[in-house]
């Protein structure tokens, strides 16, 4: 298994290149199953995440072509992806694809609304809490749908066709907000999905769905109308720059020091994430390119940051600003309100030296003078990327494991950081 070692205390400096958002690129290329016509998506980030979901997407029929582009200047400009629907070969995502990518499962609405059925298994993904599906059940339930549990699969059945109806979901989710706004573009009728996902990753997937032919409005927004269509057609859409990505990145310049500029990020999509990092001590400019970061010899101020759905502060940022707190002249204090198991980087942060005491969802992170290079093992996407940060900021050198976490969802890592002056090497064995 690749590991990834770094030495610490470079600062950054230079330019970096934000990649296409992997959370909208992969509900982007399900929306392909909704079509027999093909989805052209450009900017999508060449992932982990991404390869499984077209094998996944092949096993159902999907026709997939991915034209590589290296274009001069900034190299790589993302993959451009073709797929078509023509026919849906199979209407059975099984569990050995499934359990790995979580997002996998939301191929069910769209094979639903295509073909009337669908058997998919329950998911995995990161080991971040139990992440159940039941929002994703009861939101299709409310269009129509017939759902049973055999075998570890949930078995979905439209007899009469899917119909538009009223959604109101108890709790925000990102993932059956994606579901069931597919799955009601094809449904009869209206309908209306209340307490939906604000994150801007649901608006890009709207505006897609919207270029094939969908009536949706209110994206973006917690309300979101869908006016059935009888079919859609193909299209071609840009997915939206990565917002985690920008936030992590951000976050490794404010460790280090130095003066980056993100180039391709927008500053409307993490407003929380600026602000924090402004009242942590950061310099923060935006350009019509992107955005600059920077931060020259001044200490860091601790923050008190609660994650909550989008606008507020993403839970997939939480452990990166934990490691950047834990070098704060002060006490942070940092609650996770959307996973409840997403504290596993603490035990490895204490491997280099950090003071970080967790109750409940609540951590206290007392930043110390310095931290020192160790071995760590990454345990989730986020998590991994938290390490990374860490490791820049440590005394000597730091190895991270289990980096296939970090292949899941940021692409390109080492060559990006490594091209602004952090030391930083991939070590196969
Ligand atoms: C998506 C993102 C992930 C991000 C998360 C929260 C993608 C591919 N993944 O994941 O990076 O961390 O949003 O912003 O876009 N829940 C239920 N029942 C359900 C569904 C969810 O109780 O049926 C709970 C979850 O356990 C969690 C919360 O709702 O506590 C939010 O989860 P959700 O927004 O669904 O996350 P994902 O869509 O899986």
């Amino acid at each position: 298994m690749d590991r990834i070692r770094i030495t610490g205390g470079q600062h950054l400096h230079g330019t970096i290149p934000i990649s296409g958002a992997k959370n909208a690129a992969l509900p982007l290329m399900i929306a392909s199953l909704l079509t027999s016509d093909t989805i052209t998506l450009k900017n999508v980030p060449n992932l982990a995440d991404v390869s499984l979901l077209i094998r996944i997407l092949r096993n159902h029929g999907v026709d997939t072509a991915v034209d590589g582009k290296r274009a001069n200047g900034n190299g790589h400009q993302g993959d451009t992806l073709h797929l078509t629907a023509r026919d849906i070969v199979d209407t059975t995502a099984p569990y050995d694809l499934v359990r790995r990518m979580r997002a996998s499962f939301w191929v069910l609405g769209p094979l639903l609304a295509r073909e009337g059925k669908a058997r998919v298994s329950l998911p995995g993904g990161c080991a971040i809490g139990t992440r159940p599906v039941d929002l994703h059940l009861t939101g299709l339930q409310a269009l129509g749908v017939d759902i049973d549990l055999d075998g570890g699969y949930v078995v979905a059945k439209a007899r009469n066709g899917l119909r538009g109806g009223i959604v109101n979901f108890p709790k925000v989710s990102v993932g059956a907000t994606h579901n069931v706004m597919m799955a009601a573009a094809l449904a009869k009728g209206e309908t209306v999905i209340e307490n939906a996902a604000c994150e801007p990753e649901v608006a890009d997937v709207a505006s897609c769905l919207n270029k094939m032919g969908a009536k949706i409005e209110g994206a973006g927004t917690s309300t979101i109308t869908i006016q059935g269509v009888d079919h859609l057609e193909g299209a071609t859409h840009t997915v939206l720059p990565d917002r985690i990505e920008t936030g992590t990145y951000a976050m490794a310049v404010a460790a280090t020091g130095g003066d980056v500029y993100l180039e391709g990020a927008r500053a409307d999509l993490l407003p929380a994430v600026i602000d924090v990092l402004r009242e942590a001590g950061v310099e923060i400019s935006e350009t019509n390119r992107g955005l600059r970061i920077a931060r020259n010899g001044s200490g860091l101020n601790p923050v008190t940051v609660t994650t909550a759905p989008f606008p507020g502060f993403p839970t997939d940022l939480q452990a990166q600003l934990m490691a950047l707190m834990c070098r704060a002249e002060g006490l942070s204090v940092i609650r996770e309100t959307i996973f409840e198991n997403r504290f596993m980087h603490v035990q490895e942060l204490a491997r280099l030296g950090a003071d970080i005491a967790v109750t409940g969802e609540m951590a206290k992170v007392r930043g110390v003078a310095s931290l020192r290079g160790a071995e760590v093992m990454a345990t989730d996407l986020r998590a991994s990327v938290s390490l990374v940060i860490a490791g820049l900021m440590a005394e000597g050198d730091t190895t991270v494991n289990r980096v296939y976490h970090l292949d899941r969802g940021f692409e390109r890592l080492e060559e990006k950081l490594g091209s602004c002056g952090a030391q930083i090497e991939r070590l196969h064995s």
